[in-house]
């Protein structure tokens, strides 16, 4: 018996990175896994692997996300996990690009994909998870929802927003028996990472994680089920709960 044994897991961005490795240690612990993503070239390759579904899903799409849960449900974990950096495809050094020079485009794009396509799909899966009572909903926020992102101040904003949206919901759903937590890793070697933030990193001596600590980051939320808790991780330190030093509650 594993510990996700007959679990079923959706993961929106799973068909890279965070997302593709949650998919591949969700299956290794006994869940069917959907992977969701807009690369349909890389989500089926993943699904395959994991022998699991996949399905095309924009997480921007208010709609689409109802059609696929409706076609799909019941979820007993719901990884909110697409997302993107603002310069990810400029090239580049990204102090070329100062905060007031930052075009509309981009702005819409990254608040669209990593606020509005959570809220989304939080709004699509609850009423289900409630009507249960139970689920476990996981967001994967970042460090840069708990520390300053100097390089990507509105990648800092969006994540800010989901620790916020985690740290409110978890309360509330609470006593309907649904779970939800945020992970926040520091800098995991994914496509996310551009080399000119590598490079950034480097000049700190530090360094991006194997993508295989989002798998023990996960499976540490789901395990503690601590309502609208962060899960931190970071390069040279382990995996620990943030807890804000001044509780007002
Ligand atoms: N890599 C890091 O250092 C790091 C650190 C902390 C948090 N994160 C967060 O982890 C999450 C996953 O990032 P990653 O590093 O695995 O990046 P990634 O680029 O490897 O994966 C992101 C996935 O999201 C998908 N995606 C993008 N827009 C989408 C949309 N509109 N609808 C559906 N899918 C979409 C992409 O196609 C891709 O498969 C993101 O929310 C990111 O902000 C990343």
């Amino acid at each position: 018996m594993t510990a996700l044994s007959g679990q079923r897991a959706f993961i929106t961005g799973g068909a890279s990175g965070i997302g593709a490795e949650m998919a591949r240690r969700f299956t290794r612990e006994g869940a069917h896994v959907v992977v969701a993503d807009v690369n349909d070239g890389l989500g089926k390759q993943v699904a395959v692997e994991v022998g699991g579904d996949f399905e095309h899903l924009d997480v921007t799409d208010r709609a689409a996300w109802d059609a696929v849960i409706a076609a799909h449900d019941p979820f007993d974990i719901v990884c909110l996990n697409a997302g993107v950096s603002t310069y990810q495809h400029v090239a580049g050094n990204v102090s070329n690009y100062p905060f007031e020079h930052l075009d509309d485009d981009k702005y819409e794009r990254i608040m669209s994909i990593n606020v509005d396509g959570v809220v989304h799909g939080a709004r699509a899966v609850i009423p289900g998870m409630v009507a249960r009572k139970t689920g476990h909903i996981l967001v994967t926020a970042s460090l840069a929802g708990i520390i300053a992102i100097p390089p990507d101040p509105i990648y800092g904003l969006t994540k800010h927003a989901m620790v916020g949206l985690v740290k409110s919901l978890g309360p509330a759903l609470e006593p309907h028996g649904v779970c939800i937590s945020a992970l926040c890793p520091g800098f995991v070697d994914t496509p996310l990472v551009t080399d000119v933030t590598r490079d950034f990193i480097k000049a700190f001596s530090s360094d991006v994680l194997d993508v295989s600590i989002a798998g023990d980051l996960a499976m540490r939320a789901l395990t503690e089920r601590i309502a609208g808790s962060q899960w931190t991780v970071s390069y040279g330190h382990p995996i620990q709960q943030y807890v804000p030093t001044i509780p007002f509650v």
